[in-house]
């Protein structure tokens, strides 16, 4: 009996998969297609797919035409679409999936153990904080509630010569934080620190006190988009109007702040409850050329001449 053999000859074409313009477009179209919310990183859909093709495919910077015609195979491809797929239907951020974030300028490890970076404080600390300080002069940085340690990292590396404490309630947090640490080789100058606020704090006053406390209120909580599910609540709930933070921070501070020093501290959307709440108070609400806002910065004299009525 004959038997018919199916074989690929030389002149069939194999396939040969997607390009990677292709794979960013149709990431896109479905991301675009999808209900998501931005804000962890990335604020619309093509940045979104880019962040998820460059991370499967190990790709940086500008892409050239070379690259955008690369046929990176079946199997890549389907790990970006697979990726996509749970970006939509688990609502994750993207930056959980790559586990990758750029914060001051800085690559920093980030999972969902801790916040993922975002704070417009990053601005603040690659200008070394001034106006409001004399680098030269700052020798001791205290950062509260760390996360992953993106603001004590920066810190750290934007005062070369300072001493950075960092301190967080989670320890799992502060397993992240330990991570990029590693990263960035500076076990010596950063120390992590497991405390409940200052609790676990005793030594010499800091010259720059920064903070980006949880600040999310009972009501603005439960109105979160779906992302914000995947983020530590510790890290965002701070009680039913959101200042359980601030408030222990401006009561607190002073004793950790050193004569000339400076607190810094973000509380996002809870700055109308913060100036409705302390109305006499000299706080400097500080802009951000970037973008964003909700932080207010006060001097060690000032603390003093209002933390006095607390
Ligand atoms: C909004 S996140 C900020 C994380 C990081 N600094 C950033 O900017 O991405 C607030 C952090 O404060 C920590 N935290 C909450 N309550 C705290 C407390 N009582 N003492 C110390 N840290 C606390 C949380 O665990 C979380 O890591």
């Amino acid at each position: 009996m004959a038997t018919k053999t199916v074989s690929h000859s030389r002149t069939t074409p194999r396939p040969r998969g997607s390009t990677v313009q292709q794979i960013l477009a149709r990431s896109t179209r479905r991301l675009a297609a999808a209900t998501l919310h931005y804000g962890h990183g990335t604020d619309n859909p093509r940045d979104d797919a880019a962040a998820l093709v460059f991370h499967v495919l190990g790709l940086a910077g500008e892409l050239t035409a070379r690259d955008l015609a690369r046929r990176p195979g079946k199997r890549a491809e389907l790990a970006v679409e697979g990726l996509v797929s749970r970006r939509i239907r688990e609502r994750i951020p993207v930056v959980y999936l790559t586990q990758r974030i750029w914060f001051a300028g800085l690559p920093l490890y980030v999972d969902e153990r801790a916040l993922i970076p975002r704070s417009p404080i990053a601005e603040l600390i690659e200008l070394q904080f001034q106006p409001w300080v004399v680098p030269g002069r700052v020798k001791r940085i205290l950062d509260v509630g760390t996360g992953s340690g993106c603001i004590a990292i920066a810190c750290a590396l934007a005062f070369p010569r300072a001493q950075v404490d960092a301190v967080d309630i989670s320890p799992q947090a502060l397993e992240v934080a330990r991570i990029n640490r590693r990263a960035y080789h500076l076990e010596r100058r950063l120390r992590l620190v497991e405390s409940d606020y200052f609790s676990a704090l005793k030594g010499p006053p800091y010259d720059i006190i920064v903070s980006n406390p949880p600040y999310v209120g009972t009501a603005e909580f439960k109105g979160l988009p779906a992302e914000y599910a995947h983020e530590p609540q510790g890290a965002l709930r701070a009680g039913r109007d959101g200042m359980d933070a601030v408030r222990v921070l401006l009561r607190e501070a002073l004793r950790f702040l050193a004569p000339e020093g400076i607190l810094v501290v973000e509380v996002g959307n809870t700055e109308t409850t913060v100036r409705r709440q302390f109305r006499n108070w000299p706080f400097i609400w500080l802009e951000f050329a970037r973008g964003g806002g909700g932080v207010f910065l006060l001097g060690a004299a000032d603390l003093r001449r209002m933390a006095k009525d607390l």
